[in-house]
């Protein structure tokens, strides 16, 4: 039986990859600035929209600016948190206070790493976790491996479709392991366009299984509805 998708919230993104495959979880890495939370944000925009009970779980932002950086491409996150469709975790707060008194012999953040799918409630079926890098820091790549996968099998338990963002710091510290966890692996860069001279944002769907994804890069701009995917790539 042919996997079910759910919208990426890009109607051009859809077209490319048909969605998100439902129910499993893709990794999401790229720079800073690059447009990682902006593509999370649209995920779940779209799934709230859809009536679908969503989670976004913060570990660097607090759920004040991510609704404030929500609100400037149009997007008013507290309506569906008012509506019971969206619960934002803080969970930056937690792993601070963890990590002060924590023994310092015991890596409170590796714990804390594992437990991050415990905060999904039962009943929500999109999740976006923003970022997992910080967890990673000072981790062995065997580690970061085994609990990577740990998280993607309970987000998976639990019925979720996941995007789970990795800031490309440790992304190209961790990338190569962390890609085999998941489903789906998109990366997220800019680079200067030879013929242009100017910096571009691109995407690269690393992989997709059970999808036919494009070789070629997909270029997009942000603006103040969000991510725009440029026609080029559209027209191939
Ligand atoms: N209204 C807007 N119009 C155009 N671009 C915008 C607008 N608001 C934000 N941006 C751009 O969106 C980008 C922020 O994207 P986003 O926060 O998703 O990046 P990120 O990859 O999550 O970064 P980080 O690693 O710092 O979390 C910034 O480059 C910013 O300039
Ligand atoms: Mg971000």
């Amino acid at each position: 039986m042919a996997i079910s998708r759910v919208s990426t919230g890009l109607k051009d993104l859809d077209k490319i990859i048909e969605g998100y495959p439902e129910g499993k979880a893709i990794l999401v890495t790229g720079d800073a600035g690059v447009g990682k939370t902006v593509l999370g944000l649209h995920f779940i925009v779209e799934q709230c929209e859809q009536g679908k009970k969503c989670a976004f779980l913060a570990t660097e932002e607090s759920p004040e600016d991510l609704r404030a950086q929500a609100l400037g491409f149009g997007w008013d996150l507290s309506k569906y948190e008012d509506e019971g469709l969206l619960q934002i975790y803080e969970v930056l707060e937690r792993r601070m206070i963890e990590a002060r008194f924590s023994d310092p012999g015991e890596s409170s953040v590796e714990i804390h790493f594992k437990e991050v799918a415990n905060y999904v409630p039962e009943n929500v079926s999109s999740v976006v976790v923003d970022n997992i890098g910080v967890y990673a820091l000072g981790m062995p790549v065997e580690k970061f491996r085994e609990q990577l996968d740990l998280l993607v099998y309970m987000l998976a338990k639990k019925g979720c479709t996941s995007l789970i963002i990795c800031d490309d710091a440790v992304g190209t510290q961790y990338n190569n392991i962390a890609m085999y966890s998941t489903y789906g692996a998109i990366w997220m860069f800019r680079r200067e366009n030879a013929y242009t001279n100017r910096r571009e944002r691109l995407i690269e769907i690393r992989k997709m299984r059970s999808t036919k994804v494009p070789l070629d890069y997909l270029p997009f701009e942000i603006s103040g509805g969000g991510i725009n995917m440029l026609k080029s790539n559209l027209d191939e």
